[in-house]
């Protein structure tokens, strides 16, 4: 099998790639390296496009001669998507609907597509299935949503199965510290460098996290399966609360923060988990990675690549 990877020099993106070259798959990556880096392939015995999913003319050459695409470039986070709203729909909805079409005219008919509980916006319950309505709260939210329903409308027109992921908050090894990332980097930095950690509220608002290595391991599932068209949501389907997830970095890490708590931050929601019996029942995907261990794993990659 051959795989286009968009997006393959990203955080989850390289390790979708590691994870096939393991299942013995050709692999071609895409890759603008906006946010995603080289060295997250190094070694790896890829074929490298460094060009743009918003040219049309890159994308189907990435399209040509391949099985399967897994699309995951994307203009990533919410805060990111107030402050250029264009560059995240023209990279998030009109780069989906270049992949789409180049896959449309290279006769490609499968695609796994890395959806966002972003989706979702304002949570009405803690444990969030599939079903919950669909409220997106951001440019983030609602270009990931298009881009979702833009693969199922194609699904629907053309001989094309599509698979929809939607992730909750992923951590793990190439996760890198930015300005607009995700918790667990940023509580890493901060613990590595000797300065306080802050926590937004009371600390007792949980969060599902699940291992990046996970997250590779359902693309593949869902690349393999003989179901057809649908969208999953993907979390490990137990949660944690802020408080406690400092906590067990601090222990993993072998060093304490003081810890800062702030005002609470407009749209952040108290509880968050995913319900993950369609995924289990369809994919056969459960997360198997426990978060302690994981994050074990991952604060010593941090640490060598933070200093
Ligand atoms: N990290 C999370 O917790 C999370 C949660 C929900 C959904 N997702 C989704 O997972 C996917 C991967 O996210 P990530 O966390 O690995 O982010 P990332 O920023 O590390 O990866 C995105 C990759 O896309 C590339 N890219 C961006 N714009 C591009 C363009 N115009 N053309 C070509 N390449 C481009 C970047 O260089 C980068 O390598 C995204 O689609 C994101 O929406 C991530």
């Amino acid at each position: 099998m051959k795989a286009l990877v968009t997006g393959g020099a990203g955080f989850i993106g390289s390790n979708v790639v590691k994870y096939l070259l393991e299942e013995k798959w050709d692999v071609r990556v895409i890759d603008n390296l906006s946010s995603g880096s080289k060295l997250n392939l190094n070694k790896l015995n890829i074929e490298f496009i460094e060009s743009d999913i918003r040219d049309p003319e890159s994308v189907l050459m990435a399209c040509k001669d391949v099985d399967i695409v897994f699309h995951l470039a994307a203009c990533v986070g919410r805060q990111k998507s107030i402050d250029n709203p264009i560059l995240d729909s023209s990279t998030n909805l009109l780069g989906t609907l270049n992949i789409l079409e180049g896959m449309r005219i290279q006769h490609i008919n499968r695609i796994v597509y890395s959806s966002s509980a972003a989706i979702f916006g304002e949570l009405e319950t803690s444990s969030i299935d599939e079903n919950h309505p669909q409220n997106a709260d951001s440019p983030y939210g609602v270009s990931k949503l298009a881009a979702e329903k833009m693969i199922l409308t194609y699904c629907g027109i053309y001989d094309i199965t599509g698979i929809c992921l939607r992730y909750f908050n992923i951590y793990g090894i190439n996760q890198r510290y930015d300005l607009y990332g995700n918790v667990i980097p940023i509580f890493a930095k901060r613990i590595f460098s000797n300065e306080p950690i802050t926590i937004y509220g009371d600390g007792d608002q949980t969060r599902d996290f699940v291992n990046v290595k996970d997250v590779a391991k359902a693309n593949y599932l869902a690349a393999i399966t003989d179901k057809g068209t649908n969208v999953y949501n993907l979390g490990s389907g137990s949660s944690i609360t802020i408080n406690a997830l400092a906590e067990m970095m601090f222990k993993c890490a072998k060093k304490k923060s003081n810890i800062i708590y702030a005002p609470n931050r407009i749209a952040d929601v108290r509880h968050c988990k995913a319900k993950t019996d369609k995924v289990l029942n369809d994919l056969g995907f459960k997360a198997t990675i426990n978060l302690e261990e994981g994050l074990l794993e991952y604060l010593n990659w941090f640490k060598d690549y933070l200093f």
